[in-house]
């Protein structure tokens, strides 16, 4: 992925090169954020003048529905988010205006799921009056989201005091499928890295992590029955993530409510996978011999399939979610057509010279596989564009970013559920506000039935991992992604980037002070608490 994908980027090479130039003139206008409002913006939300405070050492909690650990977890780490450490005592007494608040009361209805599933219960309502502050909400995953709204309306006016408006919310996503891509193979990306993308991600409330996790590049993801293949195809032995790992990136997004989706992409993408298991990988020939050099797996042998079963095997119990990503892009045909076997066995299925038929078969092969191990399966769009027969349960991600929306038109069409994220490329940066690109893309805009736009399930925001690693992943990422995230949240309507520009400033301004090396998206201008590190 990513590699082919034509970069439409329009360099200023002039202002860059000379460090200065006559854009630059422009760019004197700041955005003045936005206070206490939130982002994404809910489905509705208004509020109103009355102004109550809240004493941060008398403020908690409370579950008046169900609870578990998830719900738990979310107060405890609310109390540090909004509030910061409680060390300090009380020693300032505000004039009360409309009153104060001492708790939100979460009422979840529904027990808890263990994990968040695609398709899950995200909607909650928000009442802070002087009546009281109530969420309710039917799963604990629209507490979550509700309690991730609450802390953004909160702002701190004093060390222990704070103020909340009168506010009313009633909130659920548009779509159901809202993630983030980060590529683990191009560069290694410490667990640490990825639990903060990850709390990074709940706070825009993002829904799913798509991990690309394996590549051309490396194989950092250990595998209980084939340990050879990080050994031989990680970076080193320090670039890789143990099972213990893994579990621990699954359990931190699960109590954020994000599911896990690992991506495993084959038949193309997979020369790290050739390096521990023998014959996997296709030989390229020139002329009548092996060349040294490997394609794509071989489709033609029964071992490749043997392997890919037990692997699957595997990969289906260790990530808990029911999808996993199987790829299938950017299939190389050359060395296919080099190979003799390959030519013989195109021959004896009766594919004629037609490599999308031999594609396809190995595709076919493998999605048995993988549902044969209870499990669904995402697979990159050239899959169906190539008119294999697919079955409908596989969601379709369109990729290329060429005339895309007629990709989700056509993929839709054929009736397949499809998620878009070729608008999204956080990692084709360029100089300027990039975001406003981002936030008007719109995946429900194309002119397909009602039937077909209902097909369209969600989007995906990515980072490619070529140029970014743990020094920069997150600050090139955030707060691009929360722009991505309040299309796929928010109501269809809202669109105005010049609107939102000072709510995406108080968002950007509100990670920095959260802890997060948020970047400046909008041109010249201050957060009141500025991002630093000890020195
Ligand atoms: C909150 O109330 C104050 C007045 O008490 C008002 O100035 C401010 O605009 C309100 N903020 C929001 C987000 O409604
Ligand atoms: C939120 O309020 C709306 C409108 O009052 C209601 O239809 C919906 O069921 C409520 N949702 C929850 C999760 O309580
Ligand atoms: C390819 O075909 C040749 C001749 O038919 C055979 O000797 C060889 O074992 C085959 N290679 C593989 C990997 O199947
Ligand atoms: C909708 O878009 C598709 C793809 O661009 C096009 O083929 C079709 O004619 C359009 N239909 C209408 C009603 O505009």
């Amino acid at each position: 992925m990513a590699k082919t994908v034509a970069l439409f980027l329009f360099v200023y090479v002039a202002g860059i090169v000379a460090g200065h130039g006559e854009y630059r003139g422009k760019e004197t206008v700041s955005v003045t954020a936005t206070l206490g409002m939130p982002w994404p913006m809910p489905q509705q939300y208004s509020s109103t003048q009355d102004l109550f405070t809240i004493n941060r050492n008398a403020f908690k909690f409370r579950a008046t529905g169900q609870s578990c650990d998830i719900l738990e977890s979310a107060f405890f780490r609310y109390q540090t988010i909004i509030f910061g450490l409680r060390e300090e005592v009380l020693k300032f007494h505000p004039k009360l205006r409309a009153g104060t608040l001492t708790e939100l009361d979460v009422n979840v209805k529904n027990k808890c799921d263990r994990y968040p599933y695609l398709g899950m219960d995200e909607s909650y309502n928000l009442t802070i009056a002087a009546s009281g502050a109530i969420l309710n909400s039917n799963s604990v995953w629209g507490a979550l989201r509700g309690i991730e709204t609450f802390s953004q309306l909160v702002l701190q006016q004093s060390t222990d005091m704070f103020s909340v408006n009168g506010t009313t919310v009633v909130d659920y996503p548009r779509f159901q499928h809202r993630g983030l891509l980060l590529d683990t193979s191009r560069h290694f990306l410490d667990v640490t890295i990825i639990k903060q993308n990850l709390l990074a991600m709940s706070q825009s409330k993002f829904n799913v992590f798509h991990w690309h996790i394996v590549d051309d590049q490396s194989f950092p993801y250990t595998s209980n029955n084939f340990p050879d293949m990080s050994k031989m195809g990680g970076y080193d032995s320090r670039h890789i993530y143990t099972q213990d790992q893994i579990a621990e990136i699954i359990e931190y997004a699960r109590i954020l409510g994000i599911r896990v989706v690992p991506e495993f992409d084959s038949p193309g993408h997979s020369q790290s996978w050739g390096k521990s298991i023998k014959d996997l990988l296709t030989k390229c020939y020139s002329g009548s011999k092996p060349n040294g050099q490997y394609g794509p797996i071989d489709p033609s042998l029964e071992s490749s399939y043997g392997f890919l079963a037990k692997f699957f095997a595997e990969i289906g119990k260790v990530f808990p979610d029911h999808y996993v990503h199987l790829g299938g892009d950017e299939v190389n045909f050359d060395c296919w057509k080099s190979n003799p076997n390959i030519t013989a066995f195109m021959k004896q299925k009766n594919f004629g010279t037609d490599y999308a038929k031999l594609e396809e078969y190995y595709v076919q092969r493998l999605l048995d596989i993988v549902s044969g191990v209870n499990k669904g399966y995402m697979i990159w769009q050239e899959v169906v564009d190539n008119n294999a027969k697919i079955p409908k349960e596989a969601v379709v991600e369109i990729y290329r970013n060429q005339a895309y929306m007629l990709d989700v038109y056509l993929t839709t069409l054929k009736g397949y559920r499809t998620v878009l994220q070729a608008c999204w490329y956080l990692d084709l940066i360029k100089y300027g506000v990039q975001w406003q690109a981002f936030y008007a893309c719109d995946p429900g805009n194309f002119n397909g039935t009602a039937e077909q736009k209902k097909l369209v399930i969600g989007g995906e925001t990515c980072m490619w991992g070529e140029y970014v690693d743990n020094t920069n992943v997150i600050s090139r990422t955030w707060p691009r992604a929360s722009v991505v995230a309040e299309r796929l949240w928010s109501a269809q309507s809202v669109k105005d980037a010049t609107a939102a520009a000072p709510r995406l400033e108080e968002h950007r301004c509100r990670m920095i002070k959260r802890g997060f090396p948020a970047e400046s998206v909008n041109g010249p201008g201050y957060c009141p608490q500025e991002y630093s590190i000890p020195v």
